[in-house]
């Protein structure tokens, strides 16, 4: 097979490339490891980035997400039982965010590769990149069953997400990695029930970090930090309510609709970066480069940013002979990074509470958030991160 740019991961990264080159006539194929139902049915994030929801409209696949999102202009922050809220529109001079679930997203994204015949192949195997620093063009090569496959392309786009073979197939002695691992993950639990809040409550409390999202008005997402000891398995659904009530203010607590959970999982919390981001005729994009903790909802929205550099830059390579894009990608993307990985890093000690650390430490905190509601300073730091820097 012979493609212009062929893109490993069809996660919402790479769909997301795959259909804003299509449009502007570049060939790609995607080659994903998993089936299309085992990628729709994992439960990610959902809060996008007006910027995110723009290359949506732009990939010509934000109408189902601007029928049935819903756009939030502010979040609660609930700080030992007390609730402030931040006014994400006032502080951000006008800007909101769009609350969307990530697999509804990349629900969409398919639908449209499908739509327009975009060549997306699941269940691909041993997936190997060749000649990536070549003067010759890159290759890649996959497994469907017992037979090797070969596709020659221009470019190789390295969207496989953390775990992916694209970041492995940069030299040791070219990749820098940088990362930080914090000593709790967050216990998720969806529920077929209403949301006990209209907007966002991060809870800061002693007992732990809590955070109340939501999907729609008849499905909520709600999270509790716990120790990376802890299993699913320890956490009944009436455990993990009790628990979550015991962190939110005592009114919302008592408003708290509770059901079965559809789906629990934990995650860890972990930063993380991989610089460079482009080796030879590799780039990488989304969470293949980098991961945040999710405390700043930036996980999709840091990727969002990766994708807009490099179809721009592919763009200039393509209809203008201009490589400058291109040149400059690695670079780029990791200025923009990087201040995700602040932010995500800011919001995660202000809210959690550490295992190891001293009262001095808690004080810090106590005093983060009492400056933040004192200034409209701080407040606009906030958000303006929180809705997106621009690209
Ligand atoms: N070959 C082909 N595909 C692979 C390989 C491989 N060797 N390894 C992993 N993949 C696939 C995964 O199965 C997954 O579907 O690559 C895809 C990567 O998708 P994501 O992990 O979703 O990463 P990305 O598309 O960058 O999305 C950004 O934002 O909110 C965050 O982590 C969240 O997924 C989210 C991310
Ligand atoms: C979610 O809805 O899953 C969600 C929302 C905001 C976050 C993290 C996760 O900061």
């Amino acid at each position: 097979m012979k493609t212009q740019v062929c893109i490993i991961g069809g996660g919402p990264s790479g769909l997301m490339l795959s259909q804003l080159l299509h449009l502007k006539g570049i060939d790609t194929i995607v080659l994903e490891k998993q089936s299309r139902e085992y990628v729709l049915g994992r439960i990610r994030a959902g809060v996008l980035e007006e910027g995110f929801a723009k290359l949506m409209r732009e990939a010509q696949c934000g109408e189902r997400m601007d029928s049935e999102c819903e756009v939030h202009h502010g979040f609660e922050i609930s700080d030992n039982g007390v609730l402030q809220r931040v006014d994400l529109t006032k502080h951000s001079g006008g800007s909101s965010v769009v609350v969307y679930g990530q697999t509804e997203l990349t629900r969409d994204l398919y639908e449209a590769r499908d739509r327009m015949g975009g060549k997306v192949i699941h269940n691909v195997e041993d997936v190997v990149l060749h000649d990536l620093s070549a003067d010759t063009p890159p290759w890649v090569t996959y497994r469907d069953g017992d037979e090797i496959q070969r596709i020659d392309c221009d470019y190789v786009i390295g969207a496989d997400g953390f775990h992916g073979v694209s970041r492995k197939s940069i030299p040791r002695e070219v990749l820098r990695e940088y990362e930080k691992v914090y000593p709790f993950g967050w216990l998720g639990v969806l529920s077929r029930t209403k949301p006990v809040s209209p907007e966002l409550i991060y809870a800061r409390h002693a007992r732990g970090f809590a955070l109340c999202s939501l999907r729609s008005q008849v499905l909520s997402r709600y999270y509790i930090q716990v120790p990376l000891t802890d299993t699913v398995e320890d956490w009944s659904d009436e455990a993990f309510w009790e628990e979550l009530k015991r962190r939110l203010p005592k009114d919302v607590a008592a408003a708290l609709e509770t059901g079965p959970s559809i789906e629990k999982s934990i995650a860890p919390l972990r930063s993380f970066v991989a610089e460079p981001m482009r080796w030879g005729n590799l780039f990488l994009a989304g969470d293949a480069a980098h991961i945040v903790p999710p405390t700043g909802a930036r996980g999709l929205n840091s990727a969002a940013s990766d994708i807009y550099y490099l179809y721009h830059a592919m763009l200039d390579h393509y209809h203008n002979c201009d490589d400058t894009g291109l040149d400059q990608y690695s670079q780029k993307a990791l200025a923009r990074v990087w201040k995700a990985q602040r932010f995500s890093w800011w919001m995660t000690s202000l809210l959690h509470t550490f295992p190891d650390s001293a009262e001095y430490d808690r004080k810090l905190q106590d005093t983060d958030l009492a400056y933040l509601f004192s200034s409209d300073r701080a407040l606009g730091s906030l958000a303006e991160n929180y809705v997106g820097l621009p690209f």
